[in-house]
């Protein structure tokens, strides 16, 4: 919704300096996969050439269901050496750890202060465990924390603190945004056009990835496929993706194999469009499918592979790029939190023109699929 401004408009800046502001962030909780790479990662990196990127560790989000320190740690490594054999040029955009962002911790309360508690009710993962619970006869909320309902109020403050434009992520987190949109669209209704209200964004050419047993790809179901695996493991791992028993003379159903699945997304499209007449003829066994599966993984991921060996082996400075990039964030996220406090009451918060420094209250349509 369009809040009324309360304040006359700064004068446009140029549409050439207005670069759209694009955050995103990635739990670590554990090692980057497929799933992440394509329904997240990939998106997320093709972004950087017309907005102005901000890609974050979620480890504050780990916590939820995360206990050892040092796992949490290690993988918020993981996760930065990750982005950075990517891609991720640390002059040109910005990559930082959220928990060194404390305008989060303080703009997630606020946010709490401003949420319907019905509306967290209705988040899936909450609602997940809920049932779950209940199907067992158990009560709902048993071994629940706060942190799990909680969620996603700290990733609306994610989004929120930084006045994103543009969140890129994987379908399941689609709903996610939608609520960062509503808590901002709260806020603004009380207090004016302070927060952006952020679009989703979701690349319709990646629905779900399948994981190992076809059920959609995820560390909690432990079927994924690590991207910076070593070529055996891979291979080991692409050997148990369970397939139908028709023999290698046997035509082939392309669209319901798992490895067509996945084999769609790292091909060429001339080598897809081969490989679905080749299913379709005969002749094919599911073993060379599997071995071209784990070159494509091979020759795609190899060499990013190498990278990121080297930049884990060196966490001191994968801890300077990411103190750099919470500088730059935190520079950002102060004139958010500014008018945050400015608008609800809280410490000094000097009177801030509410019209400048980003386009707050910018309502749009909510879904964008590329
Ligand atoms: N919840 C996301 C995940 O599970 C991670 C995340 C946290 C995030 N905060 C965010 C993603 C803000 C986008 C924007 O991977």
């Amino acid at each position: 919704m369009q809040a009324t401004p309360i304040q006359a408009p700064a004068p446009a800046r140029t549409p050439e300096a207005h670069r759209p502001v694009a955050v995103t962030g990635i739990q670590s909780s554990g090692r980057p996969h497929l799933g992440n790479y394509l329904g997240m990662i990939r998106p997320a990196l093709a972004l950087a050439g017309r907005h102005d990127v901000f890609y974050f560790i979620a480890d504050a989000h780990a916590l939820t269901t995360q206990r050892d320190g040092r796992a949490t740690r290690r993988h918020t490594h993981e996760l930065a050496a990750t982005w950075l054999a990517l891609g991720v040029d640390p002059l040109r955009m910005t990559l930082y750890r959220q928990s060194d962002l404390p305008e989060v911790f303080e703009l997630t309360w606020v946010l709490a202060c401003h949420t319907g508690k019905g509306l967290l009710n209705r988040a899936h993962a909450y609602k997940a465990a809920a049932s779950a619970n209940q199907a067992a006869g158990r009560p709902a909320d048993h071994g629940v924390n706060a942190g799990v309902f909680a969620y996603p109020l700290l990733m609306a403050a994610d989004i929120l603190v930084l006045g994103a434009e543009v969140v890129p992520v994987g379908r399941d987190q689609k709903q996610h945004v939608e609520i960062a949109r509503e808590v901002a669209a709260a806020f603004n209704a009380i207090h004016g056009p302070v927060l952006v209200t952020p679009e989703v964004l979701i690349d319709g050419r990646v629905a779900t990835i399948p994981g190992l047993d076809g059920r959609k790809m995820s560390k909690s179901y432990g079927n994924t496929l690590p991207i910076f695996a070593e070529v055996d493991e891979l291979r080991s791992l692409v050997a148990r993706i369970v397939t139908d028993s028709r023999p290698p003379e046997a035509p082939k159903d392309p669209d319901t194999c798992r490895l067509f699945a996945l084999y769609r997304h790292l091909a060429q499209p001339a080598a897809v469009a081969a490989m679905r007449a080749r299913y379709l003829e005969g002749g094919l066994s599911y073993r060379e499918v599997k071995e071209e599966l784990v070159g494509l993984l091979e020759a795609g991921f190899g060499p990013a592979r190498v990278a990121y060996r080297s930049l884990l082996a060196d966490p001191a400075e994968l801890d300077r790029v990411l103190a750099a990039g919470a500088e730059r964030a935190r520079e950002r996220a102060a004139t958010v939190i500014e008018r945050v406090r400015h608008a609800v009451g809280l410490r000094a918060g000097a009177a801030v023109d509410l019209a400048g420094g980003g386009r707050a209250g910018h309502a749009g349509r909510g879904t964008g699929d590329v």
